[in-house]
């Protein structure tokens, strides 16, 4: 489901862009082979990155969050069918694990590669320009939201329609730092 608040940013790139030139674009247009995440949405995430931390991903100030065993940066890798794989910028346990949305709960995560539980989509991440996206059904979507944790400045990132829930707030995720870095990033 493409959010009307989200469908703003594309639909905006589309009507300031010829059809020619977005043909152009998209012949163009290579996915980054490796690239790191940054969360924009409401007035308080302006360009956090995403991190890790024990299996789930984040954004905000990853030095707040508490209470949880592992946290890291990541830095990401696009393989042709849109599997994000993630590579830890900390030491940790771990050294690469696979970017997935949960379609039960739209929890979004981190999981060991190869996991084929069919509860999780682990491809066809995208990005259009330099907005993260899924396409599926022929469709491009990109229903990111950040949901408050017990932590100040810490959000956990979730997947779905943020109409049905207020405590949600719709991101955007692109694969380019902002100008300022946010404060506590
Ligand atoms: C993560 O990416 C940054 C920027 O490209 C790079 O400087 C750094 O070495 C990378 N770290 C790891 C652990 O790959
Ligand atoms: C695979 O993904 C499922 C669904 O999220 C999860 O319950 C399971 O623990 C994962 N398995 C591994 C080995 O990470
Ligand atoms: C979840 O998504 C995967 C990949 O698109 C799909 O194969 C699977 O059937 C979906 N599972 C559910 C429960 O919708």
């Amino acid at each position: 489901m493409l959010l009307l608040t989200k469908s703003i940013p594309l639909v905006g790139l589309l009507a300031t862009a010829s059809l020619a030139a977005v043909t152009g674009l998209r012949s163009r247009q290579t996915e980054p082979s490796s690239f790191n995440l940054y969360a924009y949405g409401g007035e308080a995430i302006a360009g956090f990155p995403v991190f890790y931390a024990d299996g789930i991903a984040y954004t905000g100030d990853s030095t707040a969050l508490t209470g949880v065993d592992e946290v890291t940066d990541v830095n990401l890798t696009a393989s042709t069918d849109g599997v994000w794989t993630a590579t830890p910028v900390s030491d940790v346990s771990w050294t690469s694990k696979t970017f997935y949305i949960s379609n039960s709960t739209g929890e979004i995560g981190f999981t060991d590669a190869g996991n084929s539980s069919s509860n999780i989509i682990t491809k066809s991440f995208s990005f259009y320009g330099n907005f993260a996206l899924l396409r599926a059904n022929g469709k491009m979507s990109a229903s990111w939201n950040a949901k408050e944790t017990d932590t100040d400045n810490v959000w956990t990132l979730s997947w779905g329609d943020a109409d049905d829930d207020g405590s949600l707030i719709p991101l955007m995720l692109r694969n380019k730092a902002p100008v300022q870095p946010p404060a506590g990033a």
